[in-house]
């Protein structure tokens, strides 16, 4: 990162007389800690901030840039009985998707996070971007309604394991905590 991002980049991250700790590089440590890191910078970001739009770009960009072995990272959004594309880093993707379809609308139906180590062996997957190998989905939940989800891809077969699931679920409860839907 040039001097000028990084110092912009700091200022984006002050509060106040108080600094939030950030760097250049990606968060370290084991994939818990990494998490725990994420989590951490997110309250960060979203402080004072309860725009959705804003906050879902912002966590979008924070899991594509420190998760590794990723080629997909952003929410979409329920509307209706569709789910509709959000912010996100990666190829542009589907904009719309039904309840109950691919496995974003299936993690929707199921109101429950939806891991899939392959998903050419997932019935029903819609392939956004052919490199895409294995998924993560996590529905954003807010007093039992789906408000849509976070949708991770990789390009590695078996990317995902329980740690990322509950790693990506507090990410979500964090945004959804943040946000004035
Ligand atoms: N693979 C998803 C579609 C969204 S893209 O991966 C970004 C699905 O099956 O629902």
């Amino acid at each position: 990162m040039c001097f000028e991002t990084t110092r912009l980049v700091a200022q984006l991250f002050s509060k106040g007389n108080e600094m939030t700790a950030f760097h250049d590089g990606r968060a370290e440590g084991t994939k818990g800690e990494v998490y725990a890191e994420l989590v951490r910078q997110a309250k960060g970001l979203f402080e004072g901030e309860r725009d959705v739009i804003a906050n879902t770009a912002n966590l979008s960009a924070l899991m594509g840039y420190h998760l590794p072995d990723l080629n997909w990272s952003g929410v979409y959004f329920l509307k209706g009985d569709e789910l509709v594309l959000g912010p996100f880093q990666g190829k542009p993707a589907c904009v719309r998707i039904a309840v109950g379809k691919g496995v974003c609308g299936t993690s929707v139906a199921k109101r429950e996070s939806v891991l899939v180590p392959d998903v050419h062996a997932f019935p029903g997957h819609i392939a956004c971007d052919s490199a895409s190998n294995s998924e993560l989905v996590v529905p954003l939940l807010k007093d039992g309604r789906v408000l849509g989800v976070i949708d991770l891809d990789s390009p590695n077969t078996n990317r995902f394991d329980a740690i990322d699931q509950q790693g990506v679920e507090a990410l979500a409860k964090v945004l959804v905590d943040a946000c004035a839907w």
